[in-house]
């Protein structure tokens, strides 16, 4: 019996092609087959990755981190458009600052959910309209931790657990939990903490009245009695708010409450 010619590159996908080496027509054959079988590949294969179901998975992604985000603000009693204006001043102030499109992009669906943890502080403290105690407060200062233990679970969530865990940090490093100084804070923390600020300040809370633009802008570049800017903000971004304050202003009208 004659040993049959195996194209062993070959036979994994054509079982069944074995020809006799010995017939030169044979192999001739199976070389055209195999020449026709490339080039046809080269025509029909499809392109290795469609953009549609790339940018489906990237929105199913932000349509599940909003709703994470909107549970937790309302589980701490927030309505409203907090949250997605937060988004939005921060991407806005991270690409005043010339950031590239991916971290922009990455802050703008990431700094929503810079309080998630709440939805692990004890309701109690959380609900609590007086002043806490010193556990009472520490409880509630551990939102930070709690809401970085949670987005730390996915590689997706990097920056979310970054800015969950450093968005009460301070410039001066009297903030809280690590007392991180300056630039040791994660850029997405600081840039979410003026966000937030300028934000609470727009907004009514229990303790305080809804601030206008001005006002607002001011407590930002200069402090008032809650807030000492100096110590609080990292100075290169209160100077590209006093640059582009107008834009916080039209951010917070066109994602208004009313
Ligand atoms: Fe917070
Ligand atoms: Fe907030």
């Amino acid at each position: 019996m004659n040993e049959p010619f195996i194209l062993s590159e070959y036979i994994d996908h054509h079982p069944g092609l074995a020809i006799d080496s010995r017939d030169g027509d044979a192999v001739r054959r199976a070389y055209d087959l195999i020449e026709a079988d490339g080039s046809a590949e080269s025509v029909t294969e499809p392109s290795p990755a469609p953009p549609a179901p790339t940018q489906q998975v990237r929105e199913d992604l932000e349509n599940t981190i909003y709703f994470l985000a909107r549970a937790a603000e309302i589980y701490d009693e927030g309505t409203g458009n907090h949250i997605r204006r937060v988004n939005e001043y921060s991407y806005f102030l991270a690409n005043t600052l010339g950031m590239d499109q991916a971290f922009c992009d990455e802050i703008q669906y990431s700094a929503q959910l810079h309080d998630l943890g709440k939805i692990s502080v004890d309701p109690v403290v959380l609900g609590k309209a007086g002043p806490l105690s010193e556990t009472e407060r520490q409880e509630m200062d551990n939102h930070t931790i709690y809401g970085h233990r949670i987005l730390s679970q996915s590689p997706q969530l990097a920056m979310a657990a970054e800015i969950a865990l450093h968005h009460h940090e301070k410039w001066d490093g009297t903030g809280y939990p690590n007392a991180l100084q300056g630039e040791a804070i994660p850029l997405s923390a600081r840039i979410t903490q003026i966000a937030d600020i300028y934000d609470a300040l727009r907004t009514a809370r229990p303790y305080k009245p809804a601030f206008n633009h001005e006002l607002a802008r001011s407590i930002i570049l200069s402090g008032d009695a809650r807030i000492d800017s100096a110590g609080h903000f990292d100075p290169r971004l209160v100077e590209a708010f006093a640059d582009t304050h107008a834009d916080f202003d039209r951010i917070w009208r066109e994602l208004s409450d009313g």
